[in-house]
């Protein structure tokens, strides 16, 4: 049977890093209140003049290379991203540019957090029903460019980051199991579309804005729905919680993770952690920790990978692969 495979990814952080003493000279906070919360520690910040494209690309052209392919053997680029270089054209296009793509489609998804499982939903798509063969997606963000700097709730929350995968329409058995995408489950609901969001756009202020967010609200639709859509996505592919070699979720909180993890019965050295490093680099948060997590040999071929997401919306989901 034809499955969506993962057969390389990349990641690319911003050299400079913002530790929480740091920001503690700048707003009203501290180290042990941060780590102690959420689990961060520090979050990597792009340069000036260092746009969520120049990311996506150094991403992208690790992908590609770990994957082993010709960028011509590329026909599909989604770029899932809530922090575009601009308005339009999508920030897709630019990064199909400067990676020498000519051929195939390119185009942005905008759903936050959520951001790089809805691509991959719509890149397993694609590749299932026969409109592409090999597919690049990305996930990339500049959130520290819509942060209120003066708002200790949501700016100690975040950094900028870029992950990216290619992904590979194959017939691929290994020890009498299938590889690839096994199950994608996606849910949106807008009811809570005030819970976190930007406070600018382009129709509503012509002004970028700033992120609002209503931290418990958040909380605990982050954890009955992602561990909701965790289930969905385990029993669409057939699979217990002990069959799960490791789960990748969205990088938000430690606390939201750990109890996640506790809900769906995986013990914690089988969760990939970052967040105390990378802090909630949005779309971006789930390939950064794939990248650490192949390379430092835990994801190996054949495991089992449990992914999962929510962000602004709410929308939210979860994909099971096989490695
Ligand atoms: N430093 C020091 N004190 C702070 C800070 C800070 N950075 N931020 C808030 N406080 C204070 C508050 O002002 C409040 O003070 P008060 O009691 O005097 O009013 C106190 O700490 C407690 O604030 P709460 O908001 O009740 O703290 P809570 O325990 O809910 O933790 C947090 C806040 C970490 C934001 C938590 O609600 C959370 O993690 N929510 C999920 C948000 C999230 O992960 N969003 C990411 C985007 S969505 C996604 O990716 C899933």
């Amino acid at each position: 049977m034809l499955r969506s495979r993962i057969i390389g990814c990349g990641a690319y952080l911003p050299e400079k890093v913002l530790t929480n003493d740091d920001l503690a000279k700048t707003v009203d906070t501290s180290n042990d209140w941060i780590v102690g919360r959420t689990g961060i520690t520090q979050r990597h910040i792009a340069a000036d003049g260092q746009l969520t494209s120049d990311l996506a690309l150094a991403a992208a052209e690790r992908a590609v290379s770990a994957a082993g392919i010709s960028v011509d053997e590329l026909d599909l680029l989604i770029l899932a991203t809530s922090t575009p270089d601009n308005t339009f054209p999508a920030t897709a296009a630019k990064v199909q540019a400067r990676l020498g793509m000519h051929q195939g489609a390119a185009f942005d998804v905008q759903a936050v957090c959520a951001g790089f499982i809805c691509a991959l939903s719509v890149a397993d798509k694609f590749l299932l029903s026969g409109q592409a063969k090999k597919a690049l997606i990305i996930g990339a963000e500049t959130y520290s460019r819509i942060l209120d700097w003066n708002d200790r709730t949501t700016c100690v929350l975040f950094g900028d980051g870029a992950g990216a995968a290619v992904l590979s329409a194959e017939n691929s058995v290994e020890n009498g199991a299938e590889r690839g995408i096994l199950a994608v489950k996606l849910h949106s609901d807008g009811r809570h579309y005030d819970a976190l969001y930007v406070d600018g756009g382009v129709s509503s202020s012509q002004t970028s804005g700033h992120l609002r967010m209503q931290g418990k609200e958040v909380y605990r639709h982050a954890v009955v729905n992602l561990a909701a859509v965790a289930g969905e996505a385990m029993e669409a592919a057939g699979l217990a919680p002990s069959d799960i070699d490791w789960l990748v979720p969205h990088q938000a909180n430690l606390r939201i993770m750990n109890a996640i993890a506790r809900r769906l019965d995986l013990p914690p050295e089988k969760m990939v952690v970052t967040v105390d490093r990378h802090a909630n680099t949005s779309s971006a948060s789930i390939p950064l920790a794939l990248v650490e997590a192949i390379e430092d040999g835990r994801i190996k071929s054949g495991d089992v990978v449990l992914m999962e997401a929510i962000g602004g919306g709410f929308v939210w989901g979860s994909a099971v692969a096989r490695w």
